[in-house]
């Protein structure tokens, strides 16, 4: 049943109202000019970028009330659309009357004028939501949400919620927060300790769903997680979150080129789909931030996505005589800047690097006939890098018995994962997707700090 609500939004006004209706608006004032028989208010309600212009003719409402209005305040109006003399609408409504819901000192809000710099902006996250630039991006972050859940919806893929707080480290980084109810300052030794803790045993917020929706895949087929995820690690980079949004499908049965296709079309629906719901938002950051933002979203659903083996990758990069500051190396991981030759000068777009060497890569990725390398693939963007990590999956129960071995990995902690090899073990594979990676690409952000609602990062926790 659709709501019926009593209050309009400014998108549904601006997209179906016509002149001679009345209207009520519940928005913030953004700007109010006042001339010499009229005071010229701009309303947004954030339900989208434009701003619905309210129009006050002197002695319609009392001096009193609009002492009260400024940029910030809340304010409800009642009036009639008309035809707008300015160019930039073609309704405006025209105030019969306004209420004060929630004045703003403009002495103190910090918001006064237009064109606040990013840097102070995330100083205020809890009121940034309230600038042009924040709602597009929340709006498409939003857009690219449903668009996710499509794509996975309409090919098979079960939405599987893994728990926040696990038992495992799915990646072997061990950059995890612990969970605890011990004392701060716990005398006990660890052991003793960790039985008094409240799971009895060591507990960390998740760096990953993956292992628990193998578990999931190895029964449903295909299912996906989209969650938050956390990660400890020391990075104060525009790339790096501690608490980041990560989507991660695993499909029972697919290959690695499978799973290549699989992030492949996804990316694209998902490119795609903000491209059709978010065309005013995206021309507004594009203009803002990166005039080449939309040929960027279309360059990259236009073609094939470039494919390359690790092997050949290092081999580009030492071949291409360009000054890094860490040199290529088989062996080595990528780096971010041989991430941006591959993907603004070599390829000029998206690509998928397959084939890592086993070392640098998690104890789970499935070895290659070599012996060497793993079926892993990651996918890098222009400007962003690494968006996507991910691999076809160790079911050998030995093989991925003697790589947790050689990784020093405790099969204790992880024996129901080994469980999935002894019982039906099928060929499996999935990837992981940052969300604020993506949502960068796709706004023209480049930092990750600016597309999430509040960050945190070493010595960052905001509201
Ligand atoms: O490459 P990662 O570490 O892979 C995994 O976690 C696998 N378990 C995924 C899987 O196969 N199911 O992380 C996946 C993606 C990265 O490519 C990156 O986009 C994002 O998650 N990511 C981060 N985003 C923001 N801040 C961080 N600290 C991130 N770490 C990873
Ligand atoms: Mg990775």
């Amino acid at each position: 049943m659709k709501l019926q609500a009593p209050i309009k939004l400014i998108r549904e006004i601006l997209n179906a109202g016509r002149a001679g209706d009345t209207a009520e608006v519940c928005a913030w004032v953004r700007t109010r000019r006042d001339s010499k028989n009229v005071v010229f208010l701009a309303l947004n309600d954030g339900s989208c970028l434009e701003n619905l212009q309210a129009v006050v003719i002197s002695g319609t409402i009392k001096d009193e009330d609009m002492r009260h209005v400024h940029t910030g305040s809340a304010i409800r109006v009642k009036g009639v659309l008309v035809p707008s003399p300015g160019k930039e609408q073609a309704l405006e409504v025209q105030v019969h009357s306004l209420e004060i819901l929630g004045p703003a000192d403009p002495a103190a809000y910090p918001l006064q004028k237009k064109g606040h710099s990013l840097d102070f902006l995330r100083t205020i996250p809890h009121l940034r939501l309230r600038t042009n630039t924040f709602g597009a991006v929340f709006r498409i972050r939003h857009h690219l949400s449903q668009a996710i859940h499509r794509f996975f919806d309409e090919n098979g893929f079960v939405w599987l919620h893994t728990p926040i707080i696990s038992g495992t480290d799915a990646e072997g980084a061990g950059a995890m927060f612990r969970v605890t109810t011990l004392p701060v300052c716990c005398e006990k030794p660890e052991q003793e300790a960790l039985c008094e803790d409240f799971f009895g045993s060591e507990a960390y917020l998740t760096v990953s769903g993956q292992l628990q929706a193998e578990a999931g895949a190895l029964a449903l087929s295909r299912v996906y997680t989209f969650g938050p995820t956390f990660r400890a690690e020391n990075s104060n980079t525009t790339r790096h979150l501690s608490e980041f949004w990560m989507i991660e499908p695993e499909a029972a049965f697919f290959t690695l080129n499978d799973n290549i296709e699989l992030a492949e079309s996804f990316l694209k629906y998902c490119i795609q789909y903000v491209l059709e719901h978010c065309s005013s938002d995206l021309n507004f950051l594009a203009q803002r931030y990166q005039p080449d933002l939309l040929q960027d979203l279309r360059a990259a659903i236009s073609q094939p996505f470039h494919k390359v083996s690790y092997t050949e990758a290092i081999e580009i990069l030492r071949k291409s005589g360009h000054p890094f500051e860490f040199e290529p190396r088989w062996g080595a991981d990528l780096q971010s800047e041989h991430e941006k030759y591959l993907t603004e000068q070599h390829f000029r777009g998206p690509v998928v690097v397959i084939d890592y060497p086993k070392e640098i890569k998690a104890f789970y990725m499935r070895l290659n006939e070599d012996g060497r390398t793993v079926a892993a693939m990651d996918i890098l963007f222009p400007g962003i890098g690494e968006v996507v990590g991910g691999s076809q999956r160790e079911e050998r129960l030995e093989v991925l018995l003697r790589r947790m071995e050689e990784m020093k990995i405790s099969r204790a902690a992880l024996n129901w994962y080994l469980d999935l090899r002894r019982f039906g073990s099928v060929p499996h594979s999935g990837f992981g997707l940052g969300l604020e990676r993506f949502l960068s690409f796709l706004t023209g952000m480049r930092n990750v700090r600016d597309v999430i609602l509040s960050p945190r990062a070493p010595k960052l926790i905001g509201f």
